[in-house]
């Protein structure tokens, strides 16, 4: 504990961060109305989502108790792994513990030395963590000036054509909010050999029939590799997964090492989240999304954002603006948090809100009063 250079440099890192105004601490008394999570169809207060989970705890226990190829079978994990799989129009699918480690098991199962990573400049940190533990070359592109990933692909196939090519693209982008432009990145990385994963994180249960993903909207599924979703967003529970062809679910449950080394998904989680899925694939589904697109339309109506899905950024500049724009909105009862750096380019600290089917009229019309009264500095 007396060791002075790990103190020293816990000590400066902290200076560093408050001296940026990004010193971080967990919030202490809730905001009576929240716009800060991602339960877009506020499935995870549905009775038949909660109801799911306690028949399984009462059923299976707390906990899935090891890795899955050690634990025995569990019907909750193969039963939601059949529905993930249906949904995305896949042959198969596979749980991971959690969306963040979805892609640190499956990127490195996929590419290694001698291969290239294109991501995409602002993804999300889990998939540059993921591309970190590989040993691949990372290179990054622009989902707004796609001669970037062109370039890029290029550069891959000239330095080493018998590489692998990994693309990696969130499709509704977590701190943007915008959609990536999916036809001309298919495209480009179907002309390039390349492999695509696509992470369908925010997007999943909004978009799309029966709330599959931009990749079905757009009819684009048979051509995304793999597609990366999570339990933790629009399906109410938590955990991640990947949605693909049989060969490369068998491939990753060999070698991804975050499936093969931690312990699964609980079975509730699992059971609440193929709850939440029959929902979204159901009409009621489709009536939480009409509500979500409401809530979203009476935003828009009022409030200038450049997005038409449900994740608003509202720029603030620096880190101290959006700081004090989140601490004054928390005055007035509503929790829209201050997305500062790391997590966003520096200069581009903002708050991200995000809209829910769970919010009412009056809930959407007060932030907008809020957010038009902003003593934006
Ligand atoms: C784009 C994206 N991918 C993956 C994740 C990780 O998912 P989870 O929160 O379910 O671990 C997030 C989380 O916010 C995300 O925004």
């Amino acid at each position: 504990m007396n060791s002075p250079a790990f103190l020293a440099d816990i000590q400066s890192r902290e200076t560093a961060r408050r001296h940026d105004h990004r010193q971080r601490a967990l919030p202490q008394s809730p905001t009576p109305i929240s716009f800060a999570d991602n339960d877009y169809l506020a499935l995870s207060r549905h009775s038949a989502v909660i109801q799911a989970g306690q028949q399984a705890l009462d059923k299976y226990g707390t906990s899935a108790r090891a890795a899955r190829l050690l634990a025995g079978p569990c019907p909750e994990h193969q039963k939601l792994e059949s529905a993930l799989a249906s949904w995305k129009g896949t042959e198969r699918a596979l749980l991971f513990a959690s969306g963040y480690l979805t892609p640190l098991g499956a990127i490195p199962a996929l590419v290694g030395l001698g291969d290239t990573i294109l991501m995409e400049r602002n993804a999300h940190a889990c998939l540059f963590d993921g591309a970190k533990l590989s040993d691949a070359r990372l290179r990054l592109f622009s989902r707004h000036d796609l001669t970037t990933l062109k370039k890029g692909l290029d550069a891959a196939l000239a330095l080493n054509p018998k590489g692998k090519i990994l693309v990696v693209v969130e499709s509704l982008h977590s701190m943007d909010g915008d959609l990536a432009p999916l036809a001309q990145i298919i495209r480009f990385k179907t002309e390039a050999g390349a492999w695509l994963l696509l992470d369908e994180a925010h997007a999943g249960g909004i978009f799309g029939e029966q709330g599959a993903g931009l990749a079905s909207e757009l009819g684009l599924t048979s051509f995304v590799d793999l597609q990366m979703g999570t339990l933790g967003k629009s399906l109410g529970s938590s955990g991640g997964f990947i949605a693909s062809r049989g060969t490369i679910i068998d491939h990753l449950l060999n070698e991804a090492r975050t499936f093969l080394f931690g312990t699964a998904l609980s079975p509730s989680a699992a059971a609440s989240a193929e709850a939440a899925l029959s929902i979204i694939r159901s009409a009621e589904g489709d009536q939480l999304r009409q509500k979500l697109k409401q809530n979203i339309s009476q935003f828009i109506s009022s409030y200038p954002s450049p997005q038409a899905g449900p994740i608003h950024p509202i720029h603030c500049g620096s880190n101290s603006a959006a700081a004090a724009a989140t601490q004054h909105l928390q005055q007035l009862g509503l929790n829209v948090p201050a997305i500062r750096t790391p997590t966003v380019p520096t200069g581009t600290a903002r708050l991200r809100l995000s809209l829910s089917a769970r919010h009412s009229q009056d809930e959407v019309a007060k932030v907008i009063h809020a957010l038009k009264n902003l003593p934006l500095s």
